[in-house]
């Protein structure tokens, strides 16, 4: 991690709502998987970005290739999810919804259905050890496998919300922007949502995305990942703006993420402020804490010195991403609680 966040913002109860969970893998588990497989020759620099480092999106996404070869069987996968979940416990995040792709891997064995399998274990597992910590998951869709792999996902996705505790209660769009269309995935995306899946969808990630995000908006999604380019200021448009406004679609916004794979220029140009001025819900994130060295407490300590938020406007921010979670009421109604209790004693 770059530089540890100051107390305030590390002792502020957080909710984590865009992590995806390969790239959120920190530098010692990863350290850790890169002895355990020295014939893979990875060094540590191709798996996180550091301090003050940009890299195109281009090799944003070759950086997961390298990670997906250091977590390739079930025991792996084990390790991490459950590494990935204390690890933001111990940042102060209380409620996390992780995502992930389901991934094959004939080599070790590694089915889409185990990986699910695996994932909700590692949960189970951090739960019964008492982290203090809620999880949910949700199923991603890597858009640059097409639409017959997203209907599957889906199919799986939905077997898993209606057999677990409702430990799955959602559906990731994700992937390489710059690759396939939306359009093609319409049909999956809209199933999901029938079945009761919530969707949390990569929206104008890239400029060239605007005739997709219309038509995606129309299904509606609940959450939005980015949204970088909804906006005119930067190519987007008014009635993007406000078709998300009516709907009162929250936002994912990941602050390091896209200074650090330059999709905005600078922390001051990051859209969270043209959002937050209108007043709309928008959700501080770190989209892959691993590959971007940061963590939750950074991106709300980043967040007040690059706009000048106040403790109060902080802590109102990280209140209100209980509202915009997946989590059923009971379980929000506990975390506003949570909340409540805290207060006065980060607050003071
Ligand atoms: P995984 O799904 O747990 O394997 O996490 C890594 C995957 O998340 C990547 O291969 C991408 O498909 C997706 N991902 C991570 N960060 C981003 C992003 O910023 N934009 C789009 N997709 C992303
Ligand atoms: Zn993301």
């Amino acid at each position: 991690m770059d530089t540890p966040a100051e107390p305030f913002y590390r002792q502020l109860p957080k909710v984590e709502l865009h992590a995806h969970l390969n790239g959120s893998v920190s530098e010692a588990t990863m350290e850790y998987l890169i002895a355990r497989k020295p014939h893979l020759n990875i060094q540590h620099s191709m798996t996180a970005i550091r301090k003050g480092q940009r890299r195109t999106l281009d090799e944003c996404f070759q950086v997961f290739k390298v990670i997906h070869q250091l977590i390739d069987t079930e025991e792996d996968l084990l390790l991490v999810t459950k590494a990935v979940i204390e690890e933001f416990a111990a940042d102060g995040v209380r409620y996390l919804e992780l995502r992930s792709t389901p991934r094959e891997e004939t080599r070790t064995g590694l089915t889409k259905r185990k990986y699910v399998e695996t994932v909700i274990e590692a949960i189970r597992q951090c739960k019964e050890e008492g982290v203090d910590i809620e999880v949910r998951f949700l199923v991603a869709v890597d858009r640059r496998n097409g639409p017959e792999v997203a209907a599957e996902t889906v199919k799986l996705a939905e077997d898993f919300m209606t057999s677990n505790d409702g430990v799955v209660v959602g559906l990731d769009l994700s992937g390489d922007p710059t690759v396939g269309h939306g359009k093609d995935l319409l049909p999956a995306l809209q199933k999901a949502k029938n079945c009761g899946l919530k969707l949390a969808l990569h929206l104008s990630e890239v400029p060239s995305q605007k005739e997709e995000t219309e038509l995606l908006l129309t299904i509606p999604p609940d959450r939005i990942g980015h949204g970088t380019f909804l906006h005119p200021e930067v190519g987007g448009s008014k009635c993007l703006v406000d078709k998300v406004r009516e709907r009162n679609i929250p936002l994912e916004l990941c602050l390091t993420s896209n200074v650090k794979g330059q999709t905005v220029e600078s922390y001051d140009k990051h859209h969270f402020l043209y959002w937050y001025q209108l007043g709309h819900p928008c959700v501080l994130c770190t989209d892959d804490k691993g590959v971007f060295s940061t963590d939750l407490s950074q991106e709300y300590q980043l967040a007040a010195s690059t706009f000048g938020l106040s403790q109060e406007a902080i802590w109102e921010l990280s209140q209100q991403a209980i509202s915009c979670s997946f989590a059923p009421d009971g379980l929000k109604k506990q975390l506003y609680e949570r909340w409540a209790l805290l207060r006065p004693q980060v607050l003071c």
